[in-house]
């Protein structure tokens, strides 16, 4: 039998790709969002294979009963969350909120319904991180009260609430760190390094880089990156476990091989690096390769060349008229 899927966030980037996924698996798949970031035509793929759509905000727990009613779902992915850095200012207390009420919103569903749940933390976990690469172990370096702390302890909450459900109502949690995804579907004006690249290259403008460069990133593609996430689900794994690609470049390379690659010739242009951002990022995958046999596969170019379509189609379908959102740019 088929077993059901909710997917909170659905209509984002990951969570449709993470939606696609499931649904060639067999499953049926109910997407939970509110559009806050997500798009409709995210999902048009998954409307032609039977994704059913409800229009909600996970911080109603009323709207979500009456949406969801009469449906059972073994498995719940909470993917809903701005993530990009340019909303943290827009919408601080929003996203405090959809990781604590929000999120406990579908733990409660998870518990009455014996379901499984999956709670898409994030890298910023680690804050500035001291400890390089980063592993489940380390605590990070997380300011309370800077421009990132909306979202870094959004997650950190998000993880110890899912850690306090399995221990005081025994329900099945998993926690995936997730680290800088990529890939066809993200919003080409969302702020984040990879759409802000390709929009400013292939419209022949310097890309903006914060700070000389030298920090880095490490870039995980987003088909790696469901898949991940759905090894996790199926694994006995509840500790928190890092998904992304351990393959480490500095922001200034990404930005040489993205001019390269669309064939930009502007000057790249820098601002100030903006306060608390991480200096370097890189996953330790050891805790997710040994609990789940899963490791990443895409490699960058093969990603990008992906991307460069994808964000080709989008400024062709604007019209030429998007423009890349910088942090006090
Ligand atoms: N993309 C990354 O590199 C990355 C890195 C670390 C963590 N994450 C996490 O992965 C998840 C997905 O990220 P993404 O990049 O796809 O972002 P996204 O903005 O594209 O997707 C988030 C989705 O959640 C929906 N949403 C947000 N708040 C909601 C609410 N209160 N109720 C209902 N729906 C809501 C949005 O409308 C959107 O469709 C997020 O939780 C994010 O924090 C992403």
């Amino acid at each position: 039998m088929s077993k059901n899927a909710l997917v909170a966030g659905g209509a984002g980037f990951i969570g449709s790709h993470l939606t696609d996924l499931l649904l060639s698996k067999g499953y049926n798949v109910t997407v939970v969002d509110n559009l806050v970031t997500g798009r409709p035509q995210n999902l048009d793929a998954a409307r032609k294979n039977g994704v059913h759509y409800v229009d909600c905000d996970i911080r109603d727990a009323s709207g979500l009963a009456k949406t969801l009613a009469g449906k059972k779902f073994d498995e719940i992915y909470n993917l809903a969350s701005p993530a990009s850095p340019v909303d943290f200012a827009k919408m601080p207390v929003f996203i405090l909120e959809t990781g604590s009420i929000g999120h406990r919103n579908l733990l409660d569903l998870a518990r009455a319904q014996g379901a499984r749940i999956l709670f898409a933390s994030s890298s910023e976990v680690y804050g500035d991180a001291e400890v390089h690469p980063q592993v489940e172990s380390y605590f990070g370096n997380v300011n309370t009260v800077g421009h990132r702390s909306c979202y870094d302890e959004a997650k950190r909450f998000g993880e110890a609430l899912s850690l306090s459900y399995k221990i005081e109502h025994g329900v099945e949690v998993r926690m995936a760190r997730i680290f800088n995804t990529y890939g066809p579907r993200m919003r080409p004006d969302d702020g984040r390094i990879t759409p802000n690249f390709f929009i400013q290259a292939l419209q022949g403008q310097p890309l903006t880089i914060y700070g000389d460069g030298s920090q880095t990133r490490s870039f995980c593609y987003v088909s790696d990156q469901v898949a991940g996430q759905y090894a996790l689900m199926q694994s006995s794994e509840s500790r928190p476990v890092n998904i992304g690609n351990p393959i480490e470049r500095t922001v200034l390379e990404m930005a040489t091989t993205i001019n390269k690659l669309t064939g930009n010739t502007a000057e790249i242009r820098r601002l100030p690096l903006p306060e608390n951002d991480p200096k370097m990022r890189k996953p330790d995958i050891s805790r997710a390769k040994a609990s789940t046999g899963w490791e990443p596969r895409v490699s960058l170019e093969e990603g990008l060349q992906s991307c460069l379509e994808n964000f080709r189609r989008e400024l062709e379908l604007a019209g030429g008229k998007i423009t890349a959102r910088v942090l006090g740019g």
